[in-house]
């Protein structure tokens, strides 16, 4: 599939399933898929390296790129839901996803500095909306974006959903996930058959809405 074509196709397609699905048998086949989508991620643009702080060399993950990918393998995805439950936690719709999903991608971006009126019990919210934080979180878009439209070329149907739970602490914990990271997006690819499947699948709401180009772009036109 062209790039064209794959960008076009992209769409949100949130698999919403009622049963925890078996794990597949390709998990090594889904291996390297999530490693092509990586170096796609790897080549979406970004301006600012991230803070000293985020490349320290005692992390494990200490590129300067301002945004972090945490993949969960199927196992793991259903794993997430038996640890919600034994730890109370709700994960909402997320858990009907869990159920489906063969891969979650869990972005964040770095904030270079952190709310000092926050505790570290959640996290820097709100942060600092200065113009290096946005470009963060653009780049980190940007990675996001390579990522959908290279398993959409692959026929794999996905989804950025916000994620909301995964901000819990409890969570980010279990996941070692630091809370000095901010969430962008949980990435979720479904299995290529999901249309076969008696499933819920739910498109996105604003999928049509405000696409008329003339009412968001125009040319300058000045003499
Ligand atoms: C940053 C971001 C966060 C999103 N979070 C959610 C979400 O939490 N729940 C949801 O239903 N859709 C979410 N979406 C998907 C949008 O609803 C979807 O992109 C939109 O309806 C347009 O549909 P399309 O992706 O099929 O073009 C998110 C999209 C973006 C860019």
């Amino acid at each position: 599939m062209d790039a064209v074509k794959a960008i076009k196709n992209r769409r949100t397609q949130k698999v919403l399933a009622d049963n925890v699905w078996e794990v597949s048998t390709n998990q090594k086949e889904l291996k390297n898929t999530v490693d092509e989508l990586l170096d796609l991620a790897s080549c979406a643009p970004y301006h600012y390296k991230s803070d000293l702080k985020h490349q320290s060399e005692e992390k494990e993950l200490n590129s300067c790129l301002p945004f972090r990918f945490y993949v969960l393998d199927t196992s793991h995805c259903r794993e997430l839901i038996n640890y919600a439950k034994e730890q109370g936690i709700e994960l909402k719709k997320l858990k009907n996803m869990l159920s489906a999903s063969d891969v979650l991608f869990i972005v964040t971006w770095l904030p270079k500095q952190e709310n000092t009126s926050v505790d570290n019990k959640k996290e820097p919210f709100p942060f600092y909306g200065d113009v290096v934080h946005m470009e963060h979180i653009a780049a980190a878009s940007a990675a996001i974006q390579n990522v959908l439209i290279g398993a959409t070329a692959k026929e794999i149907p996905n989804y950025w959903s916000s994620g909301g739970p995964l901000r819990e602490k409890e969570l980010r914990e279990y996941l070692e996930i630091p809370l000095n990271e901010i969430l962008l997006g949980a990435i979720f690819l479904f299995p290529k058959d999901i249309n076969d499947k008696d499933v819920f699948i739910k498109t996105g709401g604003l999928r049509e809405s405000g696409k008329e180009k003339k009412t968001w772009s125009k040319w300058i036109t000045k003499k």
